[in-house]
């Protein structure tokens, strides 16, 4: 059995109150990594700052700091070369995709974000990396990730900017039958659904949560609190347990 707990969407602005939702759930995470040694790997889906500034990445590096073997993902908030400019040192602007191997499970995290648009496309060059990493992984176990939604999830403000082109993200499972799942984040509401055949689930945003249509007319919902995905697999099969914390 393998634990991978997601956190997403944290948006780090500068502001005291998303740098303390942040450090909330890493609190919680790192206990739980503390007490329990179960928790394997951290994947942080996207939307990791708000603007895309450097010093925004500055703040988050401060703030993001644990023992859980970690990948972090970029958004449509983010910005690759202010990303790899504070992480590297050497600003970059090609896809960010990484692979993190856990036990018995590999992890993959596509790049979905298009510089300068709100919305997600899986790029050729995106695309060859995984198929790449995914037929070097044989049987093993593979956990897909990226940021944005490859479908409607019922949040229309947000479906308007899901991944395009979602067709070339349903190939590359459809052609993998240990691609176990896909956990994204960008919507900003602990969601699950199907794609391509297999589980699809929707993080929760630490910076906030987002209304449904039904919920109020408001964009944001005021009274959620961060949120974290677990995520176990086992016997090629995922579960997901969500977590909002109350206080924080
Ligand atoms: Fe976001
Ligand atoms: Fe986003």
């Amino acid at each position: 059995m393998v634990v991978v707990a997601q956190i997403s969407d944290l948006h780090f602005n500068g502001t005291a109150a998303h740098r303390s939702r942040a450090a909330g759930v890493l609190a919680y995470l790192d206990a739980a990594h503390t007490e329990g040694h179960a928790v394997s790997g951290l994947l942080v889906t996207g939307d990791l700052v708000d603007v895309g500034l450097p010093e925004e990445y500055t703040e988050a590096a401060a703030a993001l700091v644990t023992d859980i073997p970690t990948i972090t993902l970029l958004g449509n908030h983010d910005d690759r070369a202010a990303y790899t400019s504070v992480r590297d040192g050497v600003a970059s602007t090609a896809p960010v995709n990484s692979a993190l191997r856990l036990d018995d499970l590999l992890v993959l995290g596509l790049d979905s974000s298009v510089p300068g648009r709100s919305d997600g496309y899986l790029a050729d060059e995106t695309l060859d990396w995984a198929r790449a990493e995914l037929a070097a992984a044989g049987d093993v176990d593979v956990l897909l990730s990226w940021h944005h939604p490859p479908l409607p999830i019922g949040l229309p403000r947000m479906d308007e900017r899901r991944m395009h082109d979602a067709e070339r993200a349903a190939a590359l499972i459809a052609d993998h039958p240990n691609v176990v799942g896909t956990v994204v984040g960008h919507a900003h509401t602990p969601a699950a659904t199907m794609f391509a055949g297999r589980p699809l689930i929707v993080a929760p945003g630490v910076s906030s949560t987002l209304n449904l249509p039904f919920e109020g007319t408001g964009w944001l919902n005021a009274t959620q609190g961060p949120g974290i995905a677990f995520h176990i697999i086992e016997d090629h099969r995922l579960t997901t347990h969500y977590r909002v914390l109350s206080t924080w």
